[in-house]
């Protein structure tokens, strides 16, 4: 990128280069591991790669393309689950923890494509599914065939009705999903029976984890997978496995949506006395004995072995008790996805961020989109309320304008790779792919779009096989040109081949950015905020460099350094030295 000379005159009065600190990120910097560092990019299998032509991504498909992820420049990938699963809820309903569906191929295509990853210096992440498993599992079956009262039972939650012939769900518990989250079984003579719960669809039965023989099954899948090499897990709903005692029944506060994620109404009430109280079926303080457990088998092993909490739970205070020393390692930044794209709220998440996450020695992640919510270069454009989960469909208020979301989306990202900690990126944001919104009503898959009878649009707009190459059939998602979920007409000019080494595209400012966040060290660096700016500005020195983030509607000026890299791919091109346009990030040399 041609460096850009920008003049000391137009900064504006008051600003100053010279830095206040903020918390700093790592005070103790407790140590060098790949993942306090790592840009981990998620792969959602099912929609990155299809290697043989059924319509549905595949683990030799992921292999095939592991040389593009490489030079994107990401130094490890989560897989999402790739398990034998009926895919009522693509994937997160396994049926087998210790096998590959067929769909995906097998365990020997998993240790290929481990084994090349690895070769090429990629770490491997799979996704762990422990609070439920598929209603197909052989132990769900056995739950069903066996007597109340049962062993076999005692894996899942199996209530009692109330009412007078407990006809009645034994609470009031919502599925995350929509509907109730208890169904209704029949007995071995067709008579009523009792209920078991879900949190999620009806065919994903919650597990019992006071029953200490799922731990005992759950260590046991954990070492299946690290014997195998990988690198870490992504735990899934890791806010939800232990529930109240008593399963006492609970009602969301009236705007609880407004921080669903998948686990849906997770924001703590807060009580008379400013503590935060949660559900009774999220963030209980249980869960944490279990990870201490699992962190006892991770580091049975050698090699950097890491869990990474999928947990929904705010304030960023209360989640980082997932990432304790004896805990996990990391936990999604799911405050951070959510945060307005606005200077003050940005800078409030951030050191949120930092010294949440410092005060227990862990490192900051930081997200922008991944397979449940919808994409940032929409999202950061929508106009009305749109809780986690819900999606956004033809008929969804506040519908984004395309080039302002991807202007945003770019700026947002270049904000967030120039943050010290560990970055999560979603397949197909390096591309600047939008929300699908016009998804046909027949072609949604989500459970969540049934269970609310189309009310809710759900997460499939976000998963629509990504672009590899314009002309070629599925944009090269698919030899056979299927696709599981209907690609855009429109889509060839987001094609991975039609923006490599083109100036100014979306996959070369990741590239860029990537690049030179590994060759300035941002990643262990720390946040300098700098002063002067306008409220709307989001500007800090981290390392070599200064990131300033025009959130606001005016251009600013900036002051006079070289830009490294600038998410505005019109301010390349047109004469605007000094300044800043509203939505745009820039890194400029620090000198
Ligand atoms: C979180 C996963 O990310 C989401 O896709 C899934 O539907 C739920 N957990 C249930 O497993």
């Amino acid at each position: 990128m041609a460096a850009q000379k920008v003049s000391t005159s137009e900064v504006p009065a008051g600003t100053s280069i010279h830095p206040h600190s903020s918390p700093r990120a790592t005070p103790e910097r407790a140590g060098l591991e790949w993942w306090r560092t790592a840009v981990i990019y998620q792969i959602y299998p099912r929609s990155f790669a299809d290697a043989t032509g059924d319509g549905i991504g595949d683990l030799r498909g992921i292999t095939a393309r592991l040389p593009e992820l490489v030079d994107l420049g990401v130094d490890a990938l989560w897989l999402s689950p790739f398990y034998t699963s009926p895919q009522r809820d693509a994937g997160y309903d396994v049926a087998d923890y210790c096998d590959v569906d067929p769909l995906f191929g097998t365990l020997e295509d998993f240790d290929t494509l481990e084994r090349e990853a690895h070769d090429r210096g990629l770490r491997i992440i799979v996704d762990l599914v422990p609070n439920h498993s598929s209603s197909d599992h052989v132990w769900f079956q056995q739950a069903l065939a066996s007597a109340e009262g049962s062993v076999e039972r005692a894996r899942y939650v199996f209530r009692h009705g109330m009412g007078e012939t407990g006809e009645l769900p034994p609470n009031n518990w919502e599925s995350v999903f929509g509907g109730p989250a208890w169904t209704r079984v029949a007995n071995a003579d067709g008579t009523p029976g009792q209920w078991y719960l879900h949190l999620f669809d009806s065919t994903q039965p919650d597990f019992d984890w006071q029953n200490p023989w799922v731990h005992e099954q759950f260590r046991d899948i954990l070492r299946f997978w690290l014997d195998r090499g990988v690198d870490g897990f992504r735990v899934d709903v890791a806010h939800g496995m232990i529930k109240a005692d008593g399963l006492p029944d609970y009602t969301p506060p009236a705007d609880a949506g407004s921080m669903g994620g998948s686990g849906g109404g997770l924001e703590p009430e807060i009580g008379a006395h400013g503590e935060a109280m949660s559900p009774p079926y999220w963030a209980q303080d249980g869960v944490h004995e279990i990870f201490r457990d699992w962190r006892g088998v991770l580091d049975e092993y050698e090699g950097d072995r890491i869990l990474v909490a999928e947990a929904w739970v705010e304030p960023l205070s209360r989640l980082a008790e997932w990432v304790r020393p004896d805990e996990m390692h990391q936990a999604f930044n799911f405050s951070y996805l959510e945060t307005p794209w606005t200077g003050a709220a940005m800078r409030r998440v951030v050191d949120d961020s930092l010294a949440s996450f410092a005060g227990v020695g862990a490192p900051s992640t930081w997200v922008l989109s991944n397979h449940d919510v919808v994409r940032h270069a929409s999202r950061l454009a929508v106009t009305a309320e749109n809780p986690q989960g819900h999606g956004i469909g033809p008929r969804s208020p506040g519908q984004p304008v395309r080039e302002l979301g991807l202007l945003r989306a770019r700026a947002a990202t270049a904000l967030m790779l120039a943050l010290p900690g560990s970055a999560y990126l979603y397949q197909g944001e390096e591309l600047g792919l939008p929300e699908v919104i016009d998804l046909p009503d027949d072609s949604r898959q989500d459970p969540t779009w049934f269970r609310t009878s189309g009310e809710r649009y759900g997460r499939d707009g976000c998963r629509v096989p990504i672009p590899w190459e314009a002309d070629s059939p599925a944009y090269g998602f698919s030899p056979s040109g299927e696709s599981w979920l209907p690609q855009p007409d429109d889509w060839a000019p987001y094609a991975r081949d039609a923006q490599l080494d083109v100036d100014g595209s979306t996959l070369e400012l990741y590239r860029a950015a990537l690049g030179l966040r590994a060759k300035f060290g941002l990643a262990s660096g720390d946040v300098e905020w700098l002063p002067g700016f306008a409220d709307d500005v989001v500007a800090f020195r981290n390392g070599g460099i200064i990131v300033i983030a025009n959130t606001g509607a005016e251009q600013v000026a900036i002051p006079d350094a070289e830009v490294l890299l600038s998410s505005n791919p019109l301010q390349r091109t047109v004469a605007s030295a000094g300044t800043l346009p509203s939505d745009s990030t820039v890194w400029l040399l620090d000198d």
